[in-house]
């Protein structure tokens, strides 16, 4: 059983793809993560990240491997546990530059279908491109949305920042990465054809889980 989840940021794809693999008894990839590390790799060794050519020429030195248990995917580069400072305003803000170059895209990609195919028992892989490019084929695709709104609240909530300058500024950095991820040219951020949207905008997260589950169990 393959399923891919797809969305854009704040549309709470985190969450409710691990909850729904655990309940599943499926394993768990959030590729996200693995943009990130690699994001985080190139920012330590001073890899020039307005370059594309640079960040392609380095695309293939990190060694990067994913946990896939849906109650504790630690991520590690170069053997070095990266879990928590991937999380952080720096790589955020610079992982869609990264993961928009095509080498870039290629090496994670690769990683990714060999991830799935060794997945004993099923996976559930989240992410932006996982239904139209990663894994076409995929038993079960979602594409989870929400308003713009209701995802940035939700992602200022997370960092702890309630008041309105925070949710402002929160709102302005979720758009211009949703814009560069659904804009760029090599599989940008979209809805595949045979996707089943569900918007989350009036949901709560266990409402979101239970009828992912319902969905994935229909295919089952
Ligand atoms: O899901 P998360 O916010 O952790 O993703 C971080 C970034 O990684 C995205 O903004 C996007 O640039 C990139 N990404 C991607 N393709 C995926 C998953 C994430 O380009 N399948």
């Amino acid at each position: 059983m393959i399923v891919g989840i797809d969305g854009p940021s704040g549309t709470g794809k985190s969450s409710t793809s691990k909850a729904v693999a655990a309940k599943l008894g499926l394993r768990y990839l959030d590729t996200g993560a693995q943009y990130r590390a690699i994001t985080w790799w190139m920012l330590h060794n001073g890899i020039d990240l307005t370059d594309p050519a640079a960040i392609a020429a380095a695309a293939g030195r990190p060694e990067i491997v994913s946990g896939t248990d849906p109650a504790a995917p630690a991520i590690t580069v170069d053997g070095q546990d990266v879990s928590a400072p991937i999380r952080g305003q720096e790589v955020t803000s610079a992982v869609s530059a990264v993961s928009a170059v095509p080498e870039v895209r290629a090496r994670i990609t690769a990683l990714q279908r060999e991830i799935a195919r060794q997945a004993q028992g099923g996976i559930v892989v989240e992410g932006r491109d996982i239904g139209t490019t990663v894994l076409p084929d995929a038993d079960a695709k979602i594409f989870l949305t929400a308003s713009e709104e209701a995802r940035a609240a939700r992602r200022s909530g997370e960092q702890g920042g309630r008041d309105a300058q925070s949710l402002a500024a929160t709102r302005q950095a979720l758009a211009r990465r949703d814009a560069a991820d659904s804009g760029r040219k090599t599989s940008p951020l979209a809805k595949a054809g045979d996707a089943i949207e569900v918007d989350t905008t009036e949901l709560t997260l266990e409402q979101v889980i239970e009828c992912v589950v319902t969905l994935i169990e229909e295919k089952r």
